[in-house]
């Protein structure tokens, strides 16, 4: 089997995709960036491919472009705030942003009818981006559903001329009992990178696309077409770049199909404080031990959280971190602390998710 689907959910070696597939880690380009995000600064964006690209335009302040589509087919959960930090990120920086709704995804791997995906899309997934933070007033924002875009579908239509069966077979795993409209998914997304860089998008630029390593088949077909049409269609090759996916709360990968293992953004804030007091630590096995040996925040979930996003200020997390390998705080006492965390974190969003449901609903009436 391949070793990244994007619709399986098998768990990634890091390494492995920095070794096989050419990934380069990202701390070689971190110093070139003015104002680095939270999660670049963390290690938790771990790889890229061509950020330099992006750097440059950066640095330069020419014009860039960030992609990065959603899948509207359950409920978002803590995971899923990564990828809406990134965007807000890029957004500060002065990017054109495009939000492609993953319609015809969901139809054609997930059985969801067009009109459930929509009503997902704008009152769990756009709600949860605005309570976020992310600003869909601003000109530079354009968000779509697939299905609905003619530009998109009109170039997936063209770029199928130089993708060949064989190919798909080997990037994708298709087989001979593939349902033909799922044949068409990775096109699809492959030209929602590609089409803000159409003429009548304002041409060529470069493009940074934020996944998560699943989506990687679908970056390296991205690129091999950009390549392919660079003649008729002058494309910059697009850039991405690679985050880790948030460890589940029993220790697994965080899944919306299996409520145990994650913190959802609609979760009261009881019930979200609740569920960390439950997730799996780097705890030792006695009090004593603790003290003598320190925890382990590296396999902890509770540390995970608190990385990922729950304390903003860096020294502040030195300072836990340290507390914890040398064995000065008991998990029990480090969870309390967190916990009222998360506790004011999603208070704040329940609190601005009610305020952004009318302007969400909104979003797609262009
Ligand atoms: N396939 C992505 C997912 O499963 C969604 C997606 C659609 C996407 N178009 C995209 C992601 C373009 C990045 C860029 O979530
Ligand atoms: Fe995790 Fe805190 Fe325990 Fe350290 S002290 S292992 S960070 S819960």
């Amino acid at each position: 089997m391949n070793l990244i689907d994007p619709w399986s959910s098998a768990l990634v070696d890091y390494e492995k995709l920095i070794q096989q597939f050419g990934i380069k880690p990202f701390q070689d380009v971190l110093g070139d960036i003015e104002d680095p995000s939270l999660l670049m600064r963390r290690g938790i964006i771990f790889g890229h491919r061509d950020f330099g690209r992006i750097v440059k335009a950066l640095q330069e302040k020419t014009p860039f472009a960030v992609v990065t589509g959603m899948m509207p087919s359950g409920r978002m959960h803590i995971g899923h705030k990564m990828i809406v930090d990134q965007i807000i990120w890029y957004q500060k920086m002065g990017a054109e942003v495009y939000i492609p709704i993953a319609d015809m995804e969901a139809y054609s791997a997930r059985g969801v009818e067009f009109e459930e995906s929509r009503k997902i899309a704008l009152e769990e997934y756009i709600t949860n981006y605005i309570a976020l933070g992310l600003d869909f007033s601003s000109k530079n924002i354009t968000t779509y559903l697939q299905s609905e875009n003619q530009d998109v579908n009109h170039l997936a239509y063209q770029l199928g001329r130089r993708v060949n069966w064989n190919e798909m077979k080997a990037i994708y795993g298709f087989n001979g009992s593939t349902n033909l409209s799922h044949l068409y998914v990775p096109l699809i997304q492959v030209a929602d990178i590609l089409h803000p860089q159409l003429e009548s998008y304002g041409g060529p630029k470069p493009t940074v696309v934020p996944v998560g390593p699943d989506q990687d088949p679908h970056i390296r077909l991205t690129r091999d077409l950009a390549e392919r049409f660079k003649n008729q269609f002058h494309f910059v090759t697009p850039s991405s770049t690679y985050h880790r996916f948030i460890t589940g709360l029993t220790g697994g990968k965080m899944s919306s199909s299996k409520a145990k293992t994650a913190i959802f953004l609609s979760d009261s804030p009881e019930e979200a404080e609740k569920k960390l007091k439950t997730a799996k630590t780097g705890g030792r096995e006695s009090r004593e031990e603790q003290e003598k040996l320190g925890g382990v925040p590296s396999e902890c979930v509770v540390y995970e959280m608190l990385l990922y996003h729950l304390v903003d200020d860096d020294q502040e997390l030195a300072e836990i971190y340290k507390q914890c390998i040398q064995g000065q705080i008991q998990c029990g006492e480090c969870k309390m602390q967190a916990a009222v965390k998360v506790r004011e974190l999603f208070e704040q969003l329940e609190r601005k998710r009610e305020q952004a449901r009318d302007e969400a609903l909104k979003v797609l009436e262009g």
